[in-house]
Order: C-alpha cells, then sequence, then structure tokens
C-alpha cells in the first residue's frame, strides 16, 4: 500500500509536471506531512498499523504496545501524553531507531510508517476521564503522610519517584490504581530497583538512572545521585520489587486514593 491508496490528491508529488515546481511543491507537501500524520484517525491505516506493530514491535513493545515487564522498551501508549512526542519525531524514531539501544531502524515505506504512527495514536492513553469526586484538602493531606516522602506534587516533595503532578493526564484511572496497589507489576523506566556492593563493602541500593558498559548512576535511598566504574563493584543486582511499597486497600481505601488524585488533579499543575 502507498500513502496515495489513501489519499489521492497529494499535491505536486504525484506528478511532477513541472520539473522544478513541481520538486518545489513536492518537497513543501513532504515536510507538512511530517507535522501532520497525514493518516490520523483513518481507520484502514490504524488496522493495517496494528498488523504492522504485531508482526515487527510487539516481540519488545508488547502485543497491546504497553510494553512488557521483562524486556526495558516504553509503554509506548504514553508517548504522546508523558513523553509529549511530536508525530514527526515518532516516524523517524520508527524509521531510524534509536543509536546505542537495541530499538532497531526499520526499512518501511513512508505510508507504512504512517500507519505505525496512526496506530499508536489510536492506543495512546488519554488519562483519567472518570475520576470519582474527592476533597482536595484531604487529598492534599493524605498525599502529604502516604507519597510525597518520594513523589513530588505541586511544587512539594521527593523525588525518588516519578513527579505526579499530570499524571491523571497521562494515565487511565485503572492504570494508576494498579500502579499504587502493585507497583512492581510494572516498573517505569529510570526506576529500576538495584543493589550494589562497591569494591569497599558498601551496599547501596536505590533505583537504576542511567547505564551503559562501563558505568552506572543511581539515586540511593537517601534520593542522592550515585556514579559507580562497574570494575569497582563486587556485585550489581537487579531486584524484582519496585521501591514503591505496595498500597493495600486496608493501608489506603479506594476513596483516600481518590481524594489524592483529586488534589494531584487540582488547581495550578507546576
Ligand atoms: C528489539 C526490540 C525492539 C523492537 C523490535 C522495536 N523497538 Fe521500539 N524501542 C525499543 C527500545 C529498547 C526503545 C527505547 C530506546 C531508548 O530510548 O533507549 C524503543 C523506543 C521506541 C520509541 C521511542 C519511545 C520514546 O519514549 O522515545 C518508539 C516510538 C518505538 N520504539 C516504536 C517502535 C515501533 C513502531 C516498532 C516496530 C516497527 C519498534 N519500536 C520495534 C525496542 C524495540
Ligand atoms: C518509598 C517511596 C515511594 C512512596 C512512599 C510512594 N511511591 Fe509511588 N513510586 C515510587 C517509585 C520509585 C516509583 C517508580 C517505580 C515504579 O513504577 O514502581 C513510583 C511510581 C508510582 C506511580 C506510577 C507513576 C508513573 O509515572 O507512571 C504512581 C501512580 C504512584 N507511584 C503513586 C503513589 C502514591 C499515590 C503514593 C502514596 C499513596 C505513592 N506512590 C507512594 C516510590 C514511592
Amino acid at each position: 500500500m502507498t500513502l496515495r491508496d489513501f489519499i489521492p490528491h497529494l499535491p505536486g508529488c504525484a506528478s511532477a509536471r513541472f520539473i522544478l515546481l513541481g520538486l518545489l511543491s513536492c518537497l513543501t507537501s513532504i515536510s507538512q506531512a511530517q507535522s501532520v500524520n497525514p493518516l490520523e484517525g483513518n481507520s484502514r491505516a490504524i488496522t493495517g498499523g496494528g498488523s504492522l506493530f504485531r508482526a515487527q514491535c510487539a516481540t519488545c513493545h508488547g502485543a497491546d504496545a504497553k510494553g512488557i515487564a521483562t524486556i526495558d522498551a516504553p509503554d509506548l501508549t504514553m508517548i504522546w501524553s508523558e513523553r509529549d512526542l511530536s508525530v514527526s519525531e515518532v516516524f523517524s524514531t520508527i524509521r531510524d531507531g534509536v543509536p546505542g539501544s537495541i530499538m532497531p531502524a526499520h526499512k518501511l515505506t513512508d505510508s507504512e510508517l504512517w500507519m505505525l504512527v496512526s496506530y499508536l495514536q489510536d492506543v495512546a492513553v488519554a488519562g483519567v476521564t472518570d475520576l470519582p469526586a474527592g476533597d482536595v484538602v484531604a487529598g492534599a493531606e493524605a498525599f502529604r503522610t502516604n507519597c510525597s516522602a518520594c513523589h513530588r506534587a505541586h511544587g512539594q516533595g521527593g523525588s525518588f519517584g516519578p513527579n505526579l503532578n499530570a499524571i491523571t493526564t497521562r494515565r487511565s484511572l485503572e492504570s494508576i490504581m494498579a500502579s499504587v496497589r502493585q507497583p512492581s507489576v510494572i516498573i517505569g523506566r529510570g526506576f529500576k530497583p538495584v543493589r550494589v556492593v562497591t569494591s569497599g563493602g558498601e551496599e547501596v541500593q536505590g533505583v537504576l538512572k542511567s547505564e551503559d558498559a562501563f558505568s552506572l548512576q543511581m539515586l540511593d535511598e537517601r534520593q542522592r545521585l550515585r556514579g559507580f566504574q562497574k570494575t569497582e563493584l563486587q556485585s550489581l543486582e537487579r531486584l524484582q520489587q519496585s521501591v514503591m511499597p505496595p498500597f493495600s486497600r486496608t493501608a489506603l481505601s479506594d476513596s483516600d486514593l481518590y481524594h489524592i488524585l483529586n488534589y494531584l488533579q487540582s488547581g495550578a499543575a507546576q
């Protein structure tokens, strides 16, 4: 399939009758096409993109594009809201891959690439649309007691876990509840728990911020950034349990959690 199967009148490119003018308008229409997905919302493109995705991407990103717990490839349903990527950035990432990572380049036609972008736009998570009412003041208090040691919101709190300001715009209610009740099921990138023992015998536990073949950077439990050369480590252990404790319904009721989410959603997010 080509782009023209979807868009019969792609100006200029199709018939470059006047070589120079044709080429110019062709270039313009391509650069315009880069900032807007020409196939956005096109149901055939979304279906085709979905099939391409299952064939070429699902092994790493998961059949539902939400990632696979054991593979460090991102949840692609959140690239628009959480990462704020543009369609052209997503287009070129798929085409060119990410150097230095296992994300490969793909030899696909432009229309196939746009079909994949359409599919990813279609599965995008829109955020919480069905938040039950709650008390913002009670939420602020519950947040301060239970969460702010590790999470920042409205300009206050720790940075051991992700900033929760815009959480209700980038995750669904169901998935936020799952993160709070069972944090270890999906541990966010940049927050993978690790424990190292240095050659001097010091044990440091925390979350892995970055890593290459020779070194790693982590945030330790006191929220200090620490860097280590791998050769100076006795051991490096990747842990399965998120550093976020699970909150059962007895520890934090659903209605307390709704209060917290109403607080997070309220006022000017900073
Ligand atoms: C071999 C595993 C693998 C395959 C196959 C793969 N990816 Fe990826 N992809 C990754 C990894 C890992 C990253 C994260 C790279 C990084 O930033 O370190 C990534 C990143 C991305 C990103 C950027 C996300 C962001 O937050 O910046 C997009 C978009 C993406 N992949 C789409 C796709 C699509 C579409 C396909 C199929 C055509 C695909 N990937 C196939 C592993 C894979
Ligand atoms: C001891 C530190 C700690 C406490 C306390 C804590 N969290 Fe977390 N939280 C984390 C870390 C670290 C992560 C990232 C790793 C992960 O996803 O499990 C996280 C992840 C999350 C996420 C997923 C965020 C995202 O960007 O997808 C949510 C939602 C969340 N926490 C909510 C809460 C709420 C609500 C509370 C209080 C009721 C709380 N957390 C208490 C450390 C903590």
